[in-house]
């Protein structure tokens, strides 16, 4: 397994040690390809090397993707899923704790929960979840008891044993990433667990007990949510709630990303920025599974040897080399043929300078911020609820029926998600900031304890 620290380990902080790491320079593991070339440039070590915080790094955040933005005719721009708003950093957070009053939840004796656990508090109407008043820093997060969902038509009610955290989480917290109308308004965007309950209309495709994840508008990091049926998918057969958690946003986006959008072939060269993120290393492992080639850009040694790990073919420090004149070495001089850009206006020139001709720019974040140097293009896909749901439920199908198989064991090519680190659900705010501060390789997963209870915080 691509893991980082012991599995089924339950820090309350995240853990920081690859397990051993693969040398760069070794041929991937993952998928088992061949690289372009037999010199595989994984960067160098630099100033940066022993940290993953850059506080010199100006982040002017994420915006709102259809405002502003756009390029030339080679550009493609998407929007499928996600609307993206303006996301700022703050330089240090304060030091904060959740109020002793709130409601709390002990997570002592908590483990990594494995299937088949049984599922004896769905009785109650309440359940506590993530929550947040005021739009704000992480120290706005409390645990808050609300009414447990109800499935509606056609929707699964799941008790969630795992959620994980995604950049739209902090937008949403900072009050930039509103849920869409109808959508929950606790946080979450993917969970994993069992099926619970069923509404009226469902298939019979779903049964009590069920292990299952899914890929969600909001209300993933409580007990229970409710999903429409077409958007459930079966966990791997030997997968724990933990590691199935960290597949829905990352591998679908990737998957989509790769297939619906950038309709990606055999032999094509994908560059694939933030190759660490949870993204990046599931976009790296659909790549190889797709046989073609992914090159990265990430901003650590430390996650250069991830990404190599995950299958990268070449990987390149983008805070002090120029990653295109790099990429253009690596392809002698051709460009590539897909960039997966989660970063937007930093990378502007750069990307234009190593994209091959007819190759499709796929922009699909803007970490670095949305002031691109041209007009807006008129290329954004936009889609209403309805339509968004077809698609989604199109995705989910796809992904289920070519992807999945290959996260069982004995599977190959074998693919694996990549758990950085766990958080129990009370400590969620610290799990914010450690994405803040671009700490993580691979998911941040939030554990949900079996038992709360009222009192301080532990
Ligand atoms: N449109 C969609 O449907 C969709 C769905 C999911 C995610 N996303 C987007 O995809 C992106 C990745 O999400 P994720 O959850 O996988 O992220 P993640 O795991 O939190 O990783 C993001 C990484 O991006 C890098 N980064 C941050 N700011 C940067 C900057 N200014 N310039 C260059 N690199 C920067 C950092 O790594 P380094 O240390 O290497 O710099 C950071 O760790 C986000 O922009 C997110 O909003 C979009």
């Amino acid at each position: 397994m691509v893991s980082r620290g012991p599995a089924g380990a339950h820090p309350t902080t995240h853990t920081h040690t690859l397990a051993q790491p693969r040398a760069v320079g070794q041929a991937p593991c993952v998928l088992g390809q061949q690289p372009i070339s037999a010199a595989r440039l994984h960067g160098k070590t630099d100033s940066c090397a022993n940290s993953r915080n850059d506080p010199g790094r100006e982040c002017k955040g994420e915006e709102e993707l259809g405002s502003d933005s756009a390029p030339e005719a080679r550009l493609g721009l998407f929007r499928a899923k996600i609307k993206l708003s303006v996301f700022l950093y703050r330089k240090q957070e304060e030091a904060s704790q959740l109020s002793p009053s709130q409601q709390l939840l002990v997570p002592k004796g908590s483990q990594e929960q494995h299937l088949g656990r049984n599922l004896k508090d769905s009785c109650s109407k309440k359940m506590f979840a993530a929550y947040f008043d005021c739009p704000g820093g992480p120290e706005n997060l409390y645990m808050k008891e609300v009414m447990k969902p109800d499935p509606g038509e056609g929707e699964v009610l799941v008790k969630v044993s795992a959620s994980a955290l995604n950049r739209a989480d902090l937008l949403q917290r900072r009050g930039k990433y509103p849920p869409p109308k109808g959508a929950s308004d606790i946080l979450g965007l993917e969970a994993a667990g069992s099926v619970a309950g069923l509404g009226p209309g469902c298939s019979g495709r779903w049964k009590i007990g069920d292990a299952v994840m899914a890929l969600l508008s909001g209300g993933g990091q409580a007990q229970f949510v409710t999903v429409p049926e077409g958007l459930l998918m079966p966990i791997p057969k030997d997968m724990t709630f933990i590691q199935a958690a960290a597949i829905p946003e990352a591998w679908l986006t990737a998957f989509q990303l790769l297939h619906f959008v950038g309709k990606v072939q055999e032999g094509e060269r994908v560059l694939i920025h933030a190759g660490a993120s949870g993204v990046g290393i599931a976009a790296i492992q659909l790549v190889r599974l797709a046989k073609a080639i992914p090159i990265v850009t990430a901003g650590t040694q430390e996650k250069l040897e991830a990404t190599a790990n995950a299958g990268a073919a070449a990987g390149f420090n983008y805070k002090n080399e120029d990653f295109s004149e790099k990429v253009l070495e690596f392809t002698q001089g051709s460009g590539v043929d897909i960039i997966l850009d989660c970063v937007g206006a930093s990378y502007w020139e750069k990307n234009l300078n190593c994209l091959s001709t007819d190759g499709r720019w796929i922009i699909y974040g803007l970490l670095s911020g949305g002031c691109f140097p041209k007009e807006p293009a008129s290329t954004l896909a936009c889609y209403g609820p309805e339509i968004r749901r077809q698609y989604k439920e199109r995705l989910v199908r796809a992904f289920t029926e070519e992807v999945l198989p290959h996260f069982s064991r004995g599977a190959y090519p074998h693919l694996q998600p990549l758990v950085d680190s766990i958080y129990p659900l009370h400590a969620i705010a610290e799990a914010h900031r450690a994405m803040e501060e671009n700490k993580n390789i691979g998911k941040i997963v939030i554990e949900i304890p079996v038992c709360f209870k009222k009192g301080p915080l532990q």
